[in-house]
């Protein structure tokens, strides 16, 4: 075991989405999905073993930090990680010092939580020095939130549903396709912390809404034509099936009882203006995830467009070089 162990993970934003879980313990879900990594944007974990030894005056919890700021052990963020980190403690380390910075404002619809536990397991592998390969850590991640096992990767991820039970089936692998002039542009609504989480927003709509139950086959069926689009470099089905899929998952949260809304008035303005914009021949979809944020998908040779329509977006390129990746 060494001092220290640190680990760095991307956010990713699904394209054909995980909407829904087959088992709740173990994160194991209805549907696989299929996303693609942020660079530059994501969490850096540095975990330090902390000894129970009194001498040292270390009280009998993990000390945990966020963005510099020291959390308190009933917090939701710092209890949940610690329920995950039960899954590693040891006699030689029984509790950690987790010090964890994110690039991304917290559960702002941005999967904070993917790259979080995607950076944890990175860095839980640094400090006990385990070696595993990537789709290994990613099924670790999974436990700690499901969207964390696509955030192992750079590029686009294929998280497969699985089938067995104890979920040894369920983990994300790269698919190496880059495509150079594939953009994401965020389009921030509103960066408060949301309401209902992922998890909880899952459970509501998988116990409450009739059309859910018609969900998981279309979502395989969006992944295939995705990954199909990927390989072939298809911008336009890539971008079509994206935002029908993430239309269709809104739709059950919408359709169940109490209803789940993350939409504000300002997201659905901000739909309108996509739909506009295509109508005028630049091609961009969106996405959107548990939150009001929407999240642009078009190619290099619409940014100009897309950035004069929305004022302020970012634009990351996935697969530009480093040096080359302009912070616009
Ligand atoms: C809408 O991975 O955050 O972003 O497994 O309960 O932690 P838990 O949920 P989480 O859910 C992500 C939902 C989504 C779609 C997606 O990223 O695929």
């Amino acid at each position: 075991i060494k001092l220290e162990g640190k680990g760095h993970a991307p956010v990713n934003i699904a394209l054909s989405k995980y909407w829904g879980k087959r088992d709740t313990i173990l994160n194991l879900p209805q549907n696989g999905s299929v996303s693609i990594s942020l660079p530059g944007l994501g969490t850096d974990t540095t975990l330090r073993p902390l000894a129970s030894d009194s001498s040292q005056q270390v009280t009998a919890q993990d000390r945990i930090s966020l963005n510099g700021q020291q959390l308190d052990a009933h917090q939701p963020f710092a209890h949940r990680l610690s329920q995950f980190l039960d899954l590693f403690r040891t006699a030689e380390v029984p509790f950690f010092e987790v010090i964890t910075h994110n690039t991304v404002p917290t559960a702002a619809g941005l999967a904070s939580s993917a790259s979080g536990y995607a950076a944890l397991v990175l860095a839980l592998d640094d400090l006990f020095n385990w070696q595993l390969p990537a789709t290994q850590l990613s099924l670790l991640a999974r436990l700690g939130s499901g969207s964390a096992s696509r955030s192992l990767f750079p590029g686009f991820a294929i998280w497969h549903a699985g089938q067995s039970e104890q979920g040894l089936d369920s983990f994300a692998e790269a698919l190496d396709a880059p495509w150079p002039d594939f953009c994401v542009g965020l389009v921030e609504i509103d960066v408060a912390e949301k309401p209902v989480g992922s998890t909880a927003g899952m459970q509501q709509t998988t116990a409450a809404c009739a059309l859910y139950s018609a969900w998981p086959a279309q979502a395989e069926r969006d992944k295939a034509v995705i990954i199909n689009a990927i390989q072939q470099q298809d911008f336009s089905q890539l971008g079509a099936t994206a935002e029908h899929n993430a239309l269709s998952m809104h739709a059950t949260m919408i359709a169940s009882w109490p209803p789940l809304l993350y939409w504000q008035a300002e997201s659905v303005i901000a739909m309108q203006k996509v739909w506009a914009l295509r109508q005028q021949g630049v091609e961009v979809y969106f996405t959107m995830d548990a939150g009001p944020n929407l999240k642009l998908l078009f190619l290099a040779a619409q940014k100009k467009a897309v950035s004069a329509a929305f004022s302020g977006l970012k634009v990351i390129e996935p697969f530009a070089k480093p040096d080359t990746q302009a912070a616009s």
